[in-house]
């Protein structure tokens, strides 16, 4: 289960760069709380911009957040009050209200691997919530980036947003840092705007953590599955 590039590639001989960086990268909940500079994380951010985005409209607007500021967010969210499963995406849904086929039994996979990986039981639910919380701290990374899209915008910059997501993710890879993408932000985007600044004309997509990995903590050694390709792939001749 441990993050290890070989197995996800079908001929690792002489495949280096972004092969590797797809095949390696996974997502880190437990970082080093320093380790990483300002200046390198822009570096990160300017060469992600790189994205294609439709009509090279670069939909994407980035909010970078050290420690001091990670901790205003973290705290602030936890004043809600409001519990993550209680929550209200009420900006945009991320997840369809009820889970259904495939979709659901990958989700609960994920789950059982993660809670099984930390010792965690199945009615162990105040752990469970304990273990989610750690978003809002960004996991303790040195940096998290917030990311947000102009509300007046349609579906297709939101897929440009995600290929930026996926530069930045694969950028910290290459460097050797990890990173998670992290959706748990967006239904607390009334508590995070004032502090970091989000107009009303944005939507708080998610954020992203980044920063080099604990390597003692077991949570950075889920290695999730893929489904195999005849679940997803037609070959059309
Ligand atoms: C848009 C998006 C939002 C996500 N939100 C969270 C989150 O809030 N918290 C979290 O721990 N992981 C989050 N993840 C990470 C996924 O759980 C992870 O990518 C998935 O389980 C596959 O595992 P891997 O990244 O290790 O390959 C998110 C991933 C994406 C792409």
């Amino acid at each position: 289960m441990r993050c290890d590039p070989v197995p996800y590639l079908a001929d690792p001989r002489g495949i280096g760069g972004v092969a590797e960086a797809v095949a390696a990268r996974c997502s880190t909940r437990a970082f080093a709380r320093s380790g990483i500079e300002t200046a390198e994380a822009i570096e990160v951010l300017r060469l992600a911009a790189r994205a294609p985005s439709g009509g090279n409209m670069q939909p994407w607007q980035a909010y970078l957040l050290g420690r001091p500021a990670i901790e205003r967010v973290a705290t602030a969210i936890r004043a809600t009050g409001v519990a993550p499963h209680k929550a209200e995406w009420d900006d945009y849904r991320y997840y369809p209200e009820r889970f259904f086929g495939a979709y659901d039994q990958r989700r609960k996979a994920l789950g059982r691997a993660l809670y099984a990986l930390l010792g965690i039981e199945r009615r162990e639910v105040r752990r469970m919530r304990a273990q989610f919380d750690r978003n809002f701290d960004f996991f303790g990374a040195p940096i998290g980036v917030l990311l947000t899209i102009d509300r007046g915008l349609e579906k297709g910059s939101w897929i440009d947003l995600g290929m930026f997501v996926q530069n930045v993710t694969l950028l910290a890879q290459e460097r050797g840092w990890g990173s998670c993408v992290q959706a748990a932000f967006a239904p607390y985007h009334r508590a995070i705007r004032p502090l970091v600044g989000i107009g009303p004309d944005e939507v708080l997509v998610c954020g992203i953590a980044i920063g080099h990995p604990d390597r003692h903590d077991p949570v950075n050694d889920l290695r999730t599955e893929r489904a195999p390709n005849a679940e997803w792939l037609r070959l059309v001749g």
